[in-house]
């Protein structure tokens, strides 16, 4: 595999972050679900505990618990002045403040570095890459994909973008993606170019806003399904 681990910012979201931002009822959580790109976060970690059922897919995991947590430490602290230099940006009520941020991460990426090895040896820790997904067709009921897709729309191309939601579409029943937003705070330039792409399709597309906002005005997930 040709990705590197010094190319990459580990930056893992909370359970609680996840629930909100994808919107996850008491029913959702009870699926089996695929999240795409979860890198460190703490979702699989704490969704195993509660008795969920989740496999995580990302390059990250081809490497080691100790290399994973070694990376997290070297970007820390850049990570936390990059939001206190772009403060504005965010909205800071339930998360208070750049510190508060760097502790609720920090715990999240703790869950997840302590689940890592087990999760692995129990295959909820896959090491891959979209635009492919290395499972049968209709496995899952849900695929999430959180500050991913959307997010690097300048470094990923459209057609990465139609091609891994696709994938996503073939292994599950449907599929979410937040936020809608690109790293400059400006909703992605693909959404129209997706969305007609699968309504054309006919599948159901819609935006839907969710109880969750920290990127300003990044309070919306897209959710496809099958019909
Ligand atoms: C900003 S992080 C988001 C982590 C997590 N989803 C969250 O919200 O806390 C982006 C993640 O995407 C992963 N990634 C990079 N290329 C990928 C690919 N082709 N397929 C799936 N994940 C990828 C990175 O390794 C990283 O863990």
């Amino acid at each position: 595999m040709g990705f590197t681990l010094d190319k990459v910012v580990p930056w893992g979201r909370s359970y609680d972050e996840y629930v909100n931002m994808f919107d996850l009822s008491e029913d959702d959580l009870r699926l089996h679900i695929i999240g795409c790109g979860d890198g460190p976060s703490g979702f699989n970690a704490e969704l195993t505990i509660r008795g969920g059922n989740v496999i995580s897919v990302d390059p990250i995991y081809a490497f080691d618990a100790a290399q994973i947590r070694s990376r997290i430490s070297d970007t820390y602290e850049t990570v936390i002045a990059q939001l206190r230099k772009n403060k504005s940006d965010y909205v800071w009520d339930v998360i208070s403040s750049p510190e508060d941020l760097g502790r609720i991460r920090m715990s999240a990426m703790d869950i997840f570095v302590s689940d890592f090895e087990t999760g692995k040896g129990e295959g909820r820790y896959i090491a891959g890459e979209l635009p492919s997904l290395p499972f049968e067709s209709g496995k899952f009921d849900i695929a999430l994909s959180s500050h991913f897709l959307f997010l690097y729309s300048a470094h990923l191309s459209v057609e990465f973008h139609l091609q891994s939601i696709q994938e996503m579409l073939r292994v599950a029943h449907e599929v979410r993606v937040f936020p809608l937003l690109t790293l400059d705070g400006k909703p992605s330039p693909y959404l129209d170019t997706i969305t007609r792409h699968f309504t054309a399709q006919g599948f159901i597309v819609e935006s839907k806003r969710v109880p969750y906002e920290f990127q300003r005005g990044g309070n919306k997930m897209f959710l496809i399904k099958h019909v």
